[in-house]
């Protein structure tokens, strides 16, 4: 079974700021693209659908898919349209946050 990440960073030597994913302190690199760096870090899933609760992350990374929905300060949003900032509390999308596709 493959274990690491297929994603790789752009920028090895970027400033590292801590955020929260679900609770779980992480060090992502500063204004990179959440989605991707949370997939490097081993994030998966983002969220369980409402209807079936299967488990969805990022597909499109283009703002099309919705499938990388997360809550940000109370606010659903898609992670793969937003860049890491300092202090971050990430958590699951809440199910019904999106589309059951
Ligand atoms: S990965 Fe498709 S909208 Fe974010």
């Amino acid at each position: 079974m493959k274990t690491d990440s297929p994603f790789r960073k752009i920028d090895p030597q970027s400033d590292h700021v801590s955020v929260r994913f679900d609770g779980e302190a992480l060090m992502l690199p500063c204004g990179e693209n959440l989605a991707g760096v949370l997939l490097v870090a081993g994030v998966m899933p983002f969220r369980y659908t409402p209807v079936s609760g299967a488990p969805h992350g990022p597909f499109c990374m283009m703002g099309a898919c919705y499938d990388c929905l997360v809550q940000i300060d109370g606010m659903t949003v898609q992670a793969c349209m937003l860049q890491v900032t300092e202090g971050m509390h990430i958590n699951m999308a809440p199910a019904g946050g999106g589309c059951d596709v």
